[in-house]
C-alpha cells in the first residue's frame, strides 16, 4: 500500500512517516510538501533509517507522482495559536486546503483511493473534501476524536494508575471544543470505568477537562502535537491497509445516526479497504447524544459559512 503524506514536510506529517516506518507494513511512503527542501530532508532522514526497519520505498515526490496512492494522507495546514480554538483555523485553512484538493484532482487519483485528513479543523476540512472530490463519502475520512480518545484513556490511566492498554474511554464528535467524553462505555479490561471507587463525579470532570485542553497545552509546551497524533493516524491507516473492520472514533458524513445528516464528526466508525463500512449507532446516555447533537450544530453552523 502506497501512503502520499501531504504535508509530509511538517512536523505531524514527518512523525506519522515515521510512525508508518516503524509499524512496517506500509510499502510505500512518498512525502509531499509545499516546501521540498523540507519533504526532501524528512524523506531523506527516515530512508537513512530503513536498513534498519522494513522493506519500504520512502521518498519526496509530487502530485503526479501521488496519483496511484492508495491513501492520501493531508497534514498540511497552519498551526493554531495556543489561545485559538481549532474552527479559528478556518479561514487561514480552507483555501490553503482547497487549493491542495484541486492539485490532487488534477493530477489524478485511483477510484478506491481513501483521503484521510488531518489538518484542522478536522470536521469541516473532512465534510469539504467530501464536497470537492466527487469520491464516495465511505472514502473520506477524518482523524476526527482518534487523538482525544487516546489522550483520554492515556490520562485516565495514569491518574488511576491503570495499565494503559487496559483502558479504553472514547471521545465523540468534533474534534474541538464541543467533543464529547463517552463515560456511558468507558472501561478498564471490560470492568466500567465509572464504577471504580476513585472515578468521582470531581474525577470525571478533572480527566475531561485536561484532554479537552490538551491539544492547547501541547502547543503551548512544545508547539504542537507529534508523537500522539502519529500513532492515531497510523491506527487509522493500518486499520485501511489490513482491511480490520475495527471501529474507530473517526470523522465522516453522517448519515442519520444519533439525528444526524451532512456534517462530518466522529461516532463509532467500522474501518476497511473500502474506507468507512459502517457507522454504529449504540444507546449512549442521554447527556452524551445531546453533546453530540450540539457537537453536530456547531459544525454545521461553521460549515455553512464557508460556502
Ligand atoms: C491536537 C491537534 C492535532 O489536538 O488538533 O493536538
Amino acid at each position: 500500500m502506497k501512503v502520499t503524506v501531504i504535508g509530509g514536510g511538517g512536523r505531524v506529517g514527518a512523525c506519522a512517516a515515521f510512525a508508518l516506518q516503524c509499524g512496517g507494513l506500509v510499502s510505500e511512503i512518498q512525502l509531499l510538501d509545499a516546501n521540498q527542501a523540507t519533504a526532501q530532508g524528512e524523506a531523506l532522514d527516515l530512508l537513512h533509517g530503513a536498513a534498519l526497519c522494513a522493506d519500504q520505498k520512502i521518498y519526496a515526490g509530487d502530485y503526479a507522482a501521488a496519483s496511484n496512492s492508495d491513501v492520501f494522507l493531508i497534514t498540511a495546514g497552519l498551526r493554531r495559536k495556543p489561545d485559538e480554538s481549532r474552527l479559528d483555523l478556518i479561514n487561514r485553512n480552507v483555501s490553503l486546503f482547497q487549493q491542495i484538493l484541486a492539485d490532487i484532482k488534477a493530477a489524478g487519483f485511483k477510484k478506491d483511493a481513501i483521503v484521510f485528513v488531518v489538518s484542522n479543523p478536522v470536521d469541516i476540512l473532512t465534510q469539504l473534501a467530501v464536497r470537492e472530490l466527487g469520491l464516495p463519502w465511505q472514502q473520506v475520512v477524518g482523524l476526527g476524536t482518534m487523538l482525544d480518545s487516546s489522550r483520554f484513556s492515556s490520562l485516565i490511566a495514569q491518574e488511576l494508575s491503570l495499565a494503559t492498554s487496559q483502558v479504553k474511554a472514547l471521545i465523540l464528535g468534533e474534534h474541538g471544543d464541543s467533543m464529547v467524553p463517552i463515560w456511558s462505555s468507558a472501561s478498564v479490561n471490560g470492568l466500567p470505568l465509572t464504577g471504580l471507587p476513585q472515578m468521582s463525579s470531581g474525577m470525571q470532570t478533572k480527566l475531561f477537562d485536561r484532554t479537552r485542553g490538551s491539544g492547547a497545552e501541547v502547543i503551548s509546551k512544545k508547539g504542537g502535537a507529534g508523537w500522539a497524533v502519529a500513532i492515531s493516524i497510523r491506527e487509522v491507516i493500518h486499520a485501511i491497509l489490513l482491511d480490520k473492520q475495527c471501529i474507530l472514533p473517526v470523522s465522516s458524513l453522517q448519515q442519520g445516526a444519533y439525528g444526524v445528516k451532512n456534517v462530518c464528526y466522529s461516532i463509532p466508525t467500522v474501518i476497511g479497504r473500502k474506507g468507512v463500512l459502517d457507522q454504529i449507532e449504540i444507546a449512549l446516555w442521554p447527556r452524551e447524544k445531546l453533546g453530540l447533537q450540539n457537537s453536530a450544530r456547531a459544525l454545521q453552523e461553521t460549515f455553512s459559512k464557508i460556502q
